[in-house]
């Protein structure tokens, strides 16, 4: 029960308007857009892995303020995404890339990852996604022409040298980061592979690497109360790509990304029309003084998200040399590096 309480916190903690969804738990929510499926029943749920969350203690004064206060944003946005009128979705295509550019994505075939190969495709780049499958996005992109243009690839750093794959890029972006399961597992998943991945393409002499992060906002929240494992990898990773990449690694650093058309849990997911109309709510003026002056969980759930296009968008400047610095961390920043594809 304790497991399933630090999840809900998580979940309120990263994104209030996640909280609406899971605890209606519909098989089929009704939305302005029609019927969205939810992607996981209630019997998928009690039969997922919540092995990683921790027993450890969590400040339950904490939880009884963050859960309320989240839950509340999050019916707010529910009804704001409900009533008002569909937000049209920016549809933002990156700046074209000088001719002959090869960049590599890890976790080219992920949720995140899909959407970066999709926006170098269209901006002309070579791209070559490297993950353990190899498989192509079929969950995020089935049917879409541009995945015919990318080179789905088999590949783990953590099994196997890179270097050469990496060399022959302008930019490597690593969308790789794994949440649930043990301490270990989200260690390594979001540790080891992307430290093993920074040092290979520095080997190989690639030009830049991008790497989505977490924002700073999440682990501060948490206070070392649960996904230990999850922030110390994010934080190694960060660590070695400042180390090999000192002027030209980028960061970007979500708290909660949204995208596409179906809800989930584990890893959670919110589809663009439910989110796009938290972004709004939460990005309004008295939302955000409220939440400039919160504590903790609070702040990150009264913090906007941001979409996976803007994301994918950043990943995509930062990859091209379009932005100036080395770290994008919350929506703002994220949103503002977006507009330099
Ligand atoms: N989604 C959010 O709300 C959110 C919020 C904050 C930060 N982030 C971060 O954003 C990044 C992208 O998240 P996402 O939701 O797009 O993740 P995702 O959908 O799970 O995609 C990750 C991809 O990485 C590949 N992968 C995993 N381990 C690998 C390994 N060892 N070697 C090579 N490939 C590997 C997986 O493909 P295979 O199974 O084929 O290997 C998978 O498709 C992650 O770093 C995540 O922590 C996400």
């Amino acid at each position: 029960m304790l497991r399933l309480t630090v999840l809900a916190a998580f979940m309120a903690g990263c994104s209030s308007f996640l909280v609406p969804p899971v605890l209606l738990r519909p098989p089929i929510m009704e939305t302005s857009k029609g019927a969205l499926h939810m992607t996981q029943n209630n019997d998928d749920m009690a039969d997922s892995d919540y092995s990683g969350l921790s027993d450890g203690p969590v400040d339950r004064r904490t939880l009884l303020t963050a859960i309320p206060a989240t839950v509340v944003a999050g019916v707010l946005g529910f009804a704001v995404a409900g009533s008002a009128p569909e937000k049209a979705l920016a549809r933002a295509t990156p700046k074209a890339a000088p001719a002959g550019t090869n960049v590599v994505v890890l976790g080219g075939n992920g949720f995140v990852g899909s959407k970066v190969c999709e926006l170098l495709v269209e901006a002309g780049a070579t791209v070559t996604s490297v993950s353990r499958s190899g498989s192509k996005p079929d969950k995020w992109a089935a049917g879409q022409s541009w995945v015919d243009k990318v080179s789905w690839t088999k590949g783990d750093p953590t099994a196997g040298d890179l270097s050469a794959v990496f060399g022959k890029a302008a930019a490597v972006i690593s969308c790789v980061g794994v949440i649930g399961g043990s301490d270990e597992e989200m260690e390594k998943g979001n540790g080891d592979v992307n430290v093993q991945a920074a040092k290979q393409a520095a080997s190989g002499k690639a030009g830049r690497f991008v790497y989505v992060s977490v924002s700073h906002l999440v682990p501060e929240a948490f206070g070392g109360a649960a996904f230990k494992g999850y922030f110390d990898g994010k934080s190694r990773a960060e660590e070695a790509i400042a180390k090999s990449f000192p002027s030209t690694g980028v960061l970007i650093k979500p708290t909660f990304i949204y995208g596409g058309d179906s809800f989930g849990l584990t890893p959670p997911r919110v589809s663009d029309g439910y989110g796009s109309g938290i972004d709004a709510l939460l990005s309004s003026g008295p939302i955000r003084a409220i939440a400039g002056i919160s504590p903790g969980l609070i702040k990150v759930a009264l913090s906007p998200p941001v979409s996976r296009d803007n994301v994918a968008l950043a990943c995509v400047a930062g990859a091209l040399g379009r932005l100036q610095g080395t770290k994008f961390d919350g929506a703002d920043e994220i949103n503002a590096a977006a507009s330099k594809a």
